[in-house]
């Protein structure tokens, strides 16, 4: 045993050896090696990448003599165009495509690229509390410090303003968000978010919007507003949208970053020591998706919608077990767990083992996330009713 725990111990440096899986992967990979469980812990939609996407691709790979070559690090500028042209659509802030875009491998890959050029070791990052595991980690990861900051369940999990000034400090260099929000599925309020923007201009730190959920806010589409569309604050925000989502294509990796043109260069320059470029079919893959029809986007949003109804419904059938604040948009609800339990882990192998239903720990997500667990209701209506049944016969109703 110890041989082979010398060898790992002088090999891996300290920041990968301290890195946790991400405790939804983790518990992805748990439950792949349990037949047939019923897994609500990744946010993977059930969706097909829709077909004029498909149709643009399979017409590249024959036309396309380019196709299976490296792009400039900073993207293809016609894709960098297009990008432009949809960011200007939907926020009506115009950028420059060569100046202020650049082509990511998804969110995870652009987010990661911007830690490391912002965060020098002992620098300080804010994020919200719970927020998304991963970006904790990968602040960790290139040597910064996560500082959180408390997003309040009893008030539907909206984080107060008057707690952030004291947040912020010499070391802090940029302030996360994602509305609507993972896990909490919340959506910020255009006040808070004005406010944020107000205070990390003052202060000069960045905001840094994480967009994958946009697309999906229900009844609430009136309550969502991007900060990415204020253009007075275009140096103070980096804007990260991502295709995994509301394209279904979170396999082809692919996303894009609108930031102030300073700090495209160093992007690009960290782009290109990770993976020289984005796969070349998947910025192709996604000018393919802003051009074409969007229909598919309403298709997938009254879908989600009836499988948040649903997961509501039997989460309030289980109101011993689990309470909640009712998801405003994403597809995540994150309840607490009501009935006697170690910890918020221990709990989520134990429903796994003993009723074979898979939930993410909230402990994950931040402190706050603490005797809560993550559930996804973007998979098919038979898996979350196969979850809640399993429940049900477990806990009793
Ligand atoms: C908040 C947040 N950011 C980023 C990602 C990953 O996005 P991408 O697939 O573009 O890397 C996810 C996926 O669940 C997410 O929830």
């Amino acid at each position: 045993m110890n041989e082979m725990i010398a060898p790992r111990a002088r090999l891996v440096a300290s920041r990968s050896r301290d890195l946790a899986i991400s405790a939804i992967k983790e518990m992805s990979i748990r439950s792949a090696q349990i037949p047939d469980a019923a897994s609500l812990a990744w946010g993977l939609p059930s969706f097909r990448t829709p077909a004029p996407i498909r149709a643009a691709v399979a017409e590249a790979l024959e036309s396309d003599f380019s196709l299976g070559m490296y792009t400039l690090p900073g993207g293809l500028p016609e894709v960098c165009e297009t990008v432009a042209a949809a960011h200007e659509y939907r926020t009506g802030v115009r950028v420059d495509a060569g100046k202020n875009v650049t082509i990511t491998a998804g969110n995870m890959e652009g987010l990661n690229a911007l830690f490391g050029v912002l965060v020098d070791p002992g620098d300080e990052v804010i994020v919200t509390d719970p927020g998304f595991v991963s970006h904790i980690s990968q602040i960790r990861f290139n040597g910064g410090v996560p500082v959180f900051w408390k997003m309040h369940e009893g008030r539907g999990w909206e984080p107060d303003i008057a707690e952030l000034p004291a947040l912020i400090g010499p070391r802090t260099k940029a302030i996360v968000l994602v509305t609507p929000s993972n896990p909490t599925s919340s959506i910020l309020s255009e006040a808070t978010l004005r406010a944020v923007a107000k205070l990390a201009r003052a202060h000069g730190v960045l905001v840094i919007l994480d967009d994958p959920y946009s697309q999906f806010t229900y009844e609430n589409r009136a309550q969502y507003f991007n900060l990415a569309s204020l253009p007075e604050y275009a140096d103070t925000i980096v804007y990260l949208f991502t295709f995994s989502k509301c394209y279904a294509m979170s396999g082809w990796r692919v996303g894009y970053m609108v930031m102030p043109a300073a700090l495209r260069a160093e992007i690009v320059k960290v782009h290109d020591l990770t993976m020289i470029c984005t796969p070349r079919i998947s910025p192709l893959a996604a000018k393919a998706a802003l051009e074409g029809d969007q229909s598919h986007l309403a298709d997938f949003e009254r879908t989600l919608d009836r499988r948040r109804h649903l997961i509501c419904e039997r989460l309030d059938r289980l109101g011993h077990v689990f309470q909640y604040i009712r998801p405003q948009g994403a597809y995540y609800v994150f309840p607490r767990v009501m009935i006697t339990h170690d910890d918020d882990v221990a709990f989520a192998h134990r429903l796994l083992d003993e009723a074979q239903v898979t939930v993410t720990p909230g402990s994950a997500f931040g402190p706050a996330g603490k005797h809560h667990v993550r559930m996804a209701f973007c998979v098919e209506d038979d898996v979350i009713n196969q979850a809640f049944d399993r429940m049900e016969a477990y806990f009793g109703t």
